[in-house]
């Protein structure tokens, strides 16, 4: 089973077996129906927009394709709306601007499915999407039954959550509670997001959407276009000396205060400092625009970009002493 339309790094590779459902009956029906996925290897992929495979996967691919969008309770100041997995996180964001519902504004056009987010937390332009789950809703495989995380008991931090550790390939995510704001406080503190939402006129949810959109879009590839799967590595967390070792040595770096006398420094920024931006061989690349990017062009396989990955991972250490770690799941 191909999952080339299931990985937006556009890779060519293949699945043992494929299962699709639209209704959690469909799920548990089928996993009692058929004891033999219990040997197999399993992997939920929503629209893959944070996968990178270096070969074929030799087990069940899962993907949930719930849709709904619903609001299930409401008081003075909040909407609670419950979604499927399966519904589009970009649609989404696109839904609650429209109906004035702040929270998630600033993490328009981000790539990927409702199911999605909550694994890696997604975040961007001083949001993330733990700030705004209630709830995460799914179904456990290996104690066999319906589960439900409250936003402490899915331990989200930066890029991370209990889905993507202890719960790895073995949680289907099937919806998610979001708590809404009817009269938000907008998030403009990121870099020059507030000058660009003044371009636009007044602050508006629909301004700071659409100005994200335009960061963004000069900045990242239009997955549609050009195979990526956004940042490739994290932003590493380092002690302030370190920090203030490389500034000294090589000029000064962008940083985010993180607390414990760390800070997160833009591994974009590492790497462009490399050598890496725009860097090409053969169907294998570094975005032009950003560094922390690494994209497709067209015929490369899982195993060359990962190859490269680790050839930055390399230089990066030498020049820096900093060892970057991998967002994308490498399968
Ligand atoms: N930078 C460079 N060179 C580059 C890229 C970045 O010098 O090639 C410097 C820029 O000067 C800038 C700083 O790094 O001052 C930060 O860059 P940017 O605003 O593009 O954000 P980022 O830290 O590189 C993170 C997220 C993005 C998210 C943006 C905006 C991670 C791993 N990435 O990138 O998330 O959109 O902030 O909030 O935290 C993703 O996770 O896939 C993703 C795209």
């Amino acid at each position: 089973y191909s999952l080339q339309p299931f990985n937006t790094f556009n890779i060519e590779a293949k699945a043992k077996y494929f299962f699709e459902f639209t209704e959690i009956a469909d799920l548990t029906v089928f996993l009692q129906s058929n004891e033999s996925w219990k040997e197999e290897k399993i992997l939920v992929v929503g629209e893959g927009s944070n996968i990178l495979f270096l070969e074929d996967f030799e087990g069940l691919v899962i993907h949930p394709n719930i849709p709904g969008v619903y609001a299930i309770n409401e008081d003075r100041q909040n909407i609670w709306m419950e979604v499927g997995a399966g519904e589009i996180w970009d649609e989404f964001v696109k839904y609650c601007v429209d109906a004035q519902l702040g929270g998630i504004e600033n993490l328009s056009l981000i790539p990927g499915t409702v199911g999605a987010a909550p694994v890696q937390n997604i975040g961007a332009y001083g949001q993330e999407v733990s700030e705004v789950i209630e709830k995460v809703k799914g179904y456990d495989l290996e104690k066999n039954e319906a589960v439900e995380f409250s936003n402490q008991e899915c331990r989200f931090s930066y890029r991370n959550s209990i889905f993507k550790q202890e719960l790895k390939n073995r949680f289907v995510i099937t919806s998610v509670v979001f708590k809404l704001d009817k009269f938000p406080e907008f998030r403009l503190d990121y870099s020059n997001l507030e000058a660009k939402v003044s371009e636009k006129g007044v602050i508006s949810l629909e301004n700071i959407k659409k100005a994200v959109d335009e960061i963004r879009s000069s900045k990242l590839p239009d997955v549609k276009e050009l195979g990526s799967a956004g940042s490739f590595f994290k932003n590493p967390l380092v002690e302030m000396d370190k920090a203030e070792e490389i500034e000294k040595e090589f000029g000064e770096i962008p940083v985010y205060r993180a607390g414990d006398g760390k800070v997160k420094i833009a591994a974009g920024w590492l790497v462009e400092k490399a050598g890496w931006k725009g860097f090409r061989d053969g169907d294998v690349g570094v975005h032009e625009k950003q560094a922390l990017v690494l994209v497709n062009y067209g015929k490369a396989t899982g195993k060359q970009i990962y190859e490269l990955s680790e050839k930055i991972k390399q230089s990066v250490l030498d020049k820096f002493g900093v060892e970057l770690e991998r967002e994308v799941n490498c399968i």
